[in-house]
């Protein structure tokens, strides 16, 4: 079994890291503040005997060979960047809880036949760049040049934040692993929603990831006079938007499971007395099925074109990133069913609404992920919370789910 007092005392002095007077975490990638969490879970990988490395984006690997050490590895981990004023175990339970585990087989004298790798993943969370799992679709060969000219909100790009950081964006494709040298990849996270909690359970068995499509609306408009300028010869960019935010609001509502957000939006130039005459908003969709999204998002576009046609406002639409829902494997769900039971936890699935790099990993090898109880299903917030006793639990089916996968010796 695993030591829920280490892992949690580590949840902990992690999530001092990027904390702010408001109480939430800010570690976006390539900063300081990532780069000292880093620091720290190397620290702790050294402690649990693994061998450490860093690759050419910045992931964080431990390794502990197995005892065929030709034979892909299992990979388990989760990511350390965080949201704007995100909560302490989003990405920290899963990187933590892979290293717990490795430590609790070498103090167990728990030799695998397959070698355990534990990663932590540069930029899950898509917060500085609008622009997520890079570290992810790196490692499965999915990061592009182009995709390194997202810019964050200061119009630095990531290829000159990994310079700042002191990686080289032209040796990215040095991070990518081949076809079959992983055997599994697997990872621990909080659910992030109220299942578990209705069905009074600390850990359940992910089916499967929704796919995210992000989109920057931009619109432009006529800038004026607020006090001059009569009702209809206005083109408001803003009053535009605001009919269109509406609209990704309804037609998201229209269906069962899909979710439509609009996160950011800025107005230009900004003055209490002058028409807004640019616009810049975000749009979040994403649906577990593909086809469900996809008609969402088409509905919102004609929409958004009705209104600025109406307008007289200019509408472009940028794609930032589209990906396709994730099913997780069979074969590492059943292992992870076996680990409930094992433990006396029913074992109960469901799908994760949120993103996460097992997405990309899934290209790659067979992916599955454990979901823990989230209190009230609050993420992306300070009040973020899983208990100590969850975060434990949690580990131990991991820990019996990565034994399963990389076969006791
Ligand atoms: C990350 O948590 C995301 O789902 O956007
Ligand atoms: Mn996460
Ligand atoms: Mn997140």
């Amino acid at each position: 079994m695993v030591d829920g007092g280490r892992l949690w005392r580590r949840l902990s002095e992690l999530a001092e890291i990027g904390r702010s007077e408001s109480g939430g975490v800010t570690r976006l990638s390539f900063t300081d503040e990532e780069r000292s969490a880093k620091d720290l879970v190397a620290s702790y990988m050294e402690e649990a005997g693994l061998a450490v490395r860093e690759d050419a984006i910045g992931n964080l690997f431990g390794r502990r060979e197995g005892r065929d050490p030709e034979a892909p590895a299992v990979l388990v981990g989760s990511h350390v960047d965080s949201v704007y004023n995100g909560g302490d175990f989003d990405g920290p339970l899963g990187v933590l809880a892979g290293i717990e585990v490795v430590q609790a087989m070498e103090e167990n004298g728990v030799l695998t036949d397959r070698t355990v790798e534990v990663v932590a993943f540069t930029d899950e969370e898509g917060a500085r760049f609008s622009f997520g799992m890079i570290g992810s679709r790196a490692l499965a060969g999915h990061l592009s040049s182009g995709d390194l000219e997202h810019t964050d909100g200061d119009g630095l790009s990531v290829a000159l934040a990994m310079r700042e950081y002191g990686l080289d964006p032209d040796q990215v494709d040095d991070a990518r692993r081949g076809q079959g040298s992983l055997a599994a990849y697997l990872e621990l996270h909080i659910e992030q929603g109220r299942v578990l909690e209705s069905e009074d359970l600390p850990t359940g068995i992910v089916t499967g990831i929704a796919g995210p499509v992000w989109l920057r609306f931009s619109l432009r408009g006529e800038p004026g006079h607020a006090g001059a300028t009569p009702m209809d010869r206005r083109h408001d960019a803003l009053a535009a938007a605001a009919e269109i935010v509406g609209a990704v609001e309804e037609e998201a509502s229209s269906s069962t499971a899909a979710v439509g957000t609009v996160g950011q939006i800025e107005a230009r130039p900004g003055g209490i007395n002058i028409i807004p005459g640019g616009v810049d908003f975000s749009v979040d969709l994403r649906d577990i099925d593909v086809a469900v999204r996809d008609g969402v998002e088409e509905r919102i576009r004609e929409r958004a074109e009705e209104v600025c046609a109406r307008r007289g406002v200019e509408l472009g639409i940028e794609e930032l990133q589209r990906l396709d829902p994730a099913p997780c494997s069979e074969e590492v769900r059943s292992v992870i069913s076996g680990a409930c039971e094992e433990l006396g936890i029913r074992p109960h699935s469901l799908p994760s609404g949120a993103g996460h790099d097992g997405m990309h990993l899934a290209s790659l090898c067979p992916m599955g992920m454990i979901f823990v109880r989230s209190k009230d299903g609050i993420s992306h917030n300070p009040e973020e919370w899983s208990s100590k006793e969850d975060c434990e639990a949690g580990c131990n089916v991991l820990y019996r789910s990565v034994l399963g996968l990389a076969g006791r010796g």
